[in-house]
């Protein structure tokens, strides 16, 4: 038999997937305890079979001006907005990652896709639900159900049978943790099982040109037990983000090897699904009437897109002796760093108060450019003071209390005009290369310019 082949012991911890040599009672890297779990792995030879193998089998090296450069097949997957996500439609033989915490969406979008394009026959494996569950959820979808097959099962090595036997356009499995394969020595959901099923899916994807969407949950912490171990070796990770009680739901383009990544697509969950939402900004400013203190609104631009929303803050007494600070959506470091900057540069005494912070429709922001929202939001609530609804901000906070600059603000300008503001309030050291139509813009150099200018 093969002698090259040696086994070693590892301790792998079963929330997020990191490896030691030895055993620990809690894990150092997501400080879970009790979480690490013994495997044999298999050290050269054959392990890394899975992936030194896959498309082509053996190659020569040649020259990069040799390589062909004819764009990659793509198939359009029935929405516009997951097609753009994707870089226009999916290419060929790739393998697609869809996380997410449960009850986001991922099991709705997935089917959606082959229920809205008929032409593409779809093998859509469910290791969660029932045919019956799957086929009442395709209901309450709408669409055509003529070209799409499903399969409920569990078992990797059937399922790659019926892939073949089928030839599929488009296969979908959810979800990652659910399949196992027979050969490995442990249960669904666990590191060496994802790794291996999605390592096979790859194969079958690469070897056959079929395009697969794989689902994978996300735990609540963010930390993902198991997805994150395959970010590395699926071509496109698109993560689902959102809050579960909210409306919206923000799919985001984390890793593209056939596009760009940090896009970013609305839907909507509604009774019959998701619906996209093509332009964000009109959805996500609530219309409610002016005059109401504690919000502002920013000019954000995620992925490539400019848009508009709300941001909401609420300050008020502490009743307990420490002040609470709390943000949804928002990173509370940045809040507290915002609310330092506040006090020290700007003389606001908020040490006392409690701040809540809120990103309407369930968004999580990264945009630095909302700082300056974020800053409005907190005074406007702080003094009762509503900021007219007119008026939008897109600008960085730096610690020493100056505005900054953001990226492509002439876009964010157009786009606030475009939906109606007429005022916009960025750092001074905004260059323009042409004065953004339609809307007045205001230069700030600090934050007590900025509350002279708003506040006055
Ligand atoms: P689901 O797609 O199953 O989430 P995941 O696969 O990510 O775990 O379902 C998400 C939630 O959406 C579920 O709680 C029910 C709800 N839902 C609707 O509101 N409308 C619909 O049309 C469907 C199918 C689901
Ligand atoms: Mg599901």
């Amino acid at each position: 038999m093969a002698t090259s082949v040696k086994t070693k012991t590892l301790w792998f911890c079963s929330n997020c997937g990191n490896e030691y040599a030895k055993w620990m009672g809690r894990c150092p890297a997501c400080g879970e305890w009790n979480t690490l779990v013994e495997r044999e792995v298999v050290t050269g030879g054959s392990k890394a079979a899975p992936m030194k193998s896959a498309p082509g089998g053996a190659q020569k090296p040649m020259r990069l001006k040799d390589v062909s450069t004819t764009t990659e097949d793509r198939i359009s997957l029935g929405s516009a907005e997951v097609d753009r996500l994707l870089g226009g439609g999916m290419v060929k033989g790739s393998l697609v990652l869809m996380g997410g915490e449960p009850g986001i969406g991922k099991s709705t979008l997935s089917l959606q896709l082959p229920l809205h394009s008929p032409a593409l026959k779809t093998l859509y494996v469910t290791g969660e639900e029932s045919v019956k569950q799957v086929k009442m959820r395709a209901d309450r979808l709408g669409g055509s159900a003529d070209n799409c097959l499903i399969l409920s099962e569990t078992d990797m090595t059937t399922i790659l049978k019926e892939a073949e036997e089928t030839a599929p356009d488009l296969m979908i499995v959810d979800s990652v943790q659910t399949m196992y394969c027979q050969h490995i020595d442990s249960t669904a959901g666990s590191v060496s099982q994802i790794k291996e099923v999605a390592a096979q899916l790859l194969r079958f994807a690469k070897s056959t040109g079929v395009p697969v969407i794989l689902i994978g949950h996300i735990t609540k912490e963010g930390t993902i037990a198991g997805p994150k171990i395959l970010e590395h070796i699926v071509d496109v990770v698109l993560q689902f983000e959102g809050e579960n009680r909210g409306a919206y739901r923000v799919l985001r383009s984390i890793k593209n090897r056939f596009g760009s990544t940090s896009e970013l697509a609305v839907f909507e969950m509604t009774g019959t699904g998701l619906r996209e939402v093509a332009n964000p900004s009109e959805m996500l400013i609530p219309m409610h009437e002016a005059g109401l203190s504690g919000t502002a609104i920013s000019a954000m631009l995620d992925g490539n897109r400019p848009f508009l929303f709300e941001v909401q803050a609420l300050v008020s007494s502490a009743v307990y002796g420490t002040a609470q600070r709390s943000a949804t959506g928002f990173d509370v470091r940045r809040l507290n760093m915002l609310l330092a900057v506040l006090e020290r540069r700007a003389g606001f005494k908020l040490g006392q108060k409690d701040v809540f912070l809120n990103m309407a429709g369930g968004l999580r922001i990264t945009d630095p450019a909302c700082d300056l929202a974020v800053i409005c939001a907190v005074l406007s609530s702080t003094f009762d003071y509503p900021i007219p609804a007119d008026i939008c901000f897109a600008g960085e906070v730096g610690l020493s209390g100056e505005i900054r600059p953001v990226s492509q603000a002439a876009r964010r300008a157009v786009e606030a005009a475009r939906v109606g503001f007429k005022r916009i309030y960025v750092s001074s050291y905004t260059h323009f290369d042409q004065k953004p139509q339609g809307i007045e813009v205001v230069k700030v150099a600090d934050i007590p310019a900025l509350v002279r200018a708003l506040f006055k």
